[in-house]
């Protein structure tokens, strides 16, 4: 279903995302290269028939499918995105039951109280407050309803086994390049390490997290490969290194990187990777008047297939 709902758009994102900004060829890859894992944490949380789930900032849309699948089609799965470009590649992806909407987290259209689950993967870490993010993506719970908040760990996180001594300074360039380009400090970079403060600090309740380990051995998978060749040594390191290395670290990660070189590491018998990804899952407090609650859900949820069920009335053309 193909549905242009739109609402306040945010001109430019703490990570620099825009309505314009296009990575979608990153998402397709890196959801291509943790498919298991991710598939892992969507199984982990049962819903039951007939629920509704918003997967906020949903890139590229793989994520709905996934849902669709673990719910037996029996549920009804939203997508939303900042990115037009990300819009219209979840819609080419989705299946014809996903609904898919262009909108900011920060002022999403639907109604309080619509959803069941809201799931939000490498996104809230866009946003300059993410607890105003989990606080504004919660309201769209019902009362009980969950929200699930998942965070692969950053570039300068991963874990590659190579010379330790050479991953540490790639790792601080990277630092480097990161707070340059945002202008954010190190510790801005750092925080995506307290979900779980998140979703407390946004008063949600039974707040759990868990973390899973996305590792990858030789011999690698192709998706595995593109990701780690296209994202990350082309796409993360390459040339924009230069000149946060010295002359003979960046020509040793050029070897490692380049597939065209006996040294190219993604093809090391000894080649291990490890990058954490992260769960945190907290429970919409019951209002202590659940009926103004119910009553300012509006009876949208449950009821009917579409998007009218969880859009607020007045963005719907
Ligand atoms: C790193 S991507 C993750 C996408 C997807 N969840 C995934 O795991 O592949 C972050 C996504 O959040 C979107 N985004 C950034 N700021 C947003 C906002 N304020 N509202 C909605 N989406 C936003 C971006 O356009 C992008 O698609």
């Amino acid at each position: 279903m193909k549905c242009i709902v739109q609402s306040r758009l945010p001109e430019t994102g703490w990570l620099g995302d825009t309505p314009q900004r296009d990575y979608a060829g990153k998402l397709r890859l890196f959801n291509a290269f943790a498919r298991p894992e991710l598939r892992e944490a969507i199984d982990a949380l049962p819903m039951p028939a007939g629920s509704c789930v918003l997967d906020a900032g949903c890139g590229t849309g793989e994520a709905l499918g996934w849902w669709h699948a673990s719910m037996r089609g029996r549920g009804m799965v939203v997508g939303m995105d900042l990115a037009a470009a990300h819009v219209e590649a979840a819609h080419g992806l989705a299946s014809a039951r996903a609904s898919i909407v262009q909108g900011d987290m920060l002022g999403p259209p639907f109604a309080d109280g619509a959803f069941d689950l809201v799931w939000a993967v490498n996104a809230v870490n866009h946003l300059g407050d993410p607890i105003a993010g989990v606080r504004t993506l919660s309201k769209l719970l019902r009362q009980g309803g969950r929200i699930a908040v998942g965070q692969s760990s950053l570039v300068p996180d991963m874990y590659f086994a190579w010379d330790a001594r050479l991953e540490a300074r790639v790792n601080e360039a990277v630092r480097a390049y990161y707070r340059e380009r945002y202008g954010r400090s190190e510790r801005d970079f750092t925080a995506v390490r307290s979900l779980a403060g998140w979703l407390a600090g946004a008063g949600l309740r039974d707040v759990r997290v868990h973390t899973r380990m996305i590792e990858r051995t030789h011999p690698l998978a192709e998706t595995d490969e593109r990701y780690l060749l296209e994202c990350i040594f082309r796409g993360t390191w390459g040339e924009r290194l230069r000149k946060y290395l010295d002359p003979q670290d960046f020509e040793e990660l050029g070897w490692l990187c380049d597939p065209g070189d006996e040294r190219y590491a993604l093809r090391r018998p000894d080649f291990h990777f490890l990058q954490s990804l992260t769960f945190a899952v907290g429970t919409r407090q019951a209002a202590t008047d659940t009926r103004a609650g119910d009553r300012q859900a509006g009876g949208k949820i449950r009821r009917g297939g579409n998007l009218n069920r969880v859009a607020r009335s007045t963005h719907l053309p």
